[in-house]
């Protein structure tokens, strides 16, 4: 998987939100993206999962241009989205079921990926029963029902406790080191994608104003003087 963004240019009625925006993620990386609020963040990861088209400049996965959502890119919320009048396995099984897999297969594949996320317990309860940290897991295990070669993340811890998303952030690693598809991943907290990220992509006013590569092995101490040090960095970046 290549995934190229190349000069990307969006505007909303006349308001240029991304400017001239170009970057690239390969096979089984983790990129974040971090920024303030209003910067161009979910406008971008749209634009990627298909949802919407650039004004100018290409999006390019493994050199085709993005002409709508593909079940090659999975996406995860925010907000988890997922259909309430449905069980939570149902929820899972739904991407195979509308990509022509029969009730039970599209079921085994639920449970293989509920499983993964530590639900599978729940596999009959309604969303409405979960605590906020489980939908957001009921929501990666659809993402990765279908298989993507990508996760495509729009600050999907971004509404839990501060232990619930140090424990989500973990459990995202264990899994992404299991399936290794590539993750792009957004945030506005300098720690979460220190923590997370092989690249992180600083935007600010519609650009990407800085990369930076993290070396750090994995899991990441955020008391190490390199790391505490990359977060004054990246602070300041956003400040200034
Ligand atoms: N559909 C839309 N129509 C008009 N303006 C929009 C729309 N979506 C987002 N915006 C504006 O574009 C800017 C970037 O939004 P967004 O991509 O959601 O940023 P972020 O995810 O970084 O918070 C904001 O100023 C927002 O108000
Ligand atoms: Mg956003």
């Amino acid at each position: 998987m290549h995934l190229v963004v190349d000069q990307v240019e969006k505007s909303y009625e006349g308001k240029k939100v991304l400017r001239n925006i170009s970057f690239h993620v390969d096979s089984h990386e983790f990129i974040c993206i971090l920024g303030h609020s209003g910067c161009g963040k979910s406008t971008l990861l749209n634009l990627i999962a298909g949802f919407l088209q650039p004004d100018r400049g290409k999006i390019t996965v493994n050199g085709e241009s993005i002409k709508g959502p593909s079940k090659s890119r999975g996406v995860v919320f925010q907000e988890h989205a997922l259909f309430p009048w449905f069980k939570v396995i149902d929820n899972v099984a739904f991407g195979p079921e509308v990509q022509g897999r029969d009730k039970e297969e599209a079921r085994e594949i639920a449970r293989k990926y509920l499983k993964l996320v530590g639900l599978e317990e729940y596999a009959d309860h309604q969303p409405d029963q979960l605590s906020g940290g489980m939908k957001q897991r009921v929501g990666i295990a659809r993402a990765l029902a279908s298989d993507p070669d990508i996760l495509l993340m729009d600050e999907p811890f971004g509404a839990l406790d501060v232990l619930t998303r140090d424990l989500m952030q973990k459990e995202l690693l264990r899994i992404w080191l299991e399936l290794r598809p590539s993750v792009l991943f957004i945030t506005h907290s300098i720690n979460e994608a220190l923590s997370l990220a092989d690249r992180i992509l600083v935007m600010k006013h519609g650009e990407v104003a800085e990369v930076f590569e993290i070396d750090m092995e994995r899991p990441r101490d955020k008391h190490r003087a390199d790391f505490a040090d990359l977060v004054s960095r990246i602070e300041k970046l956003l400040t200034d």
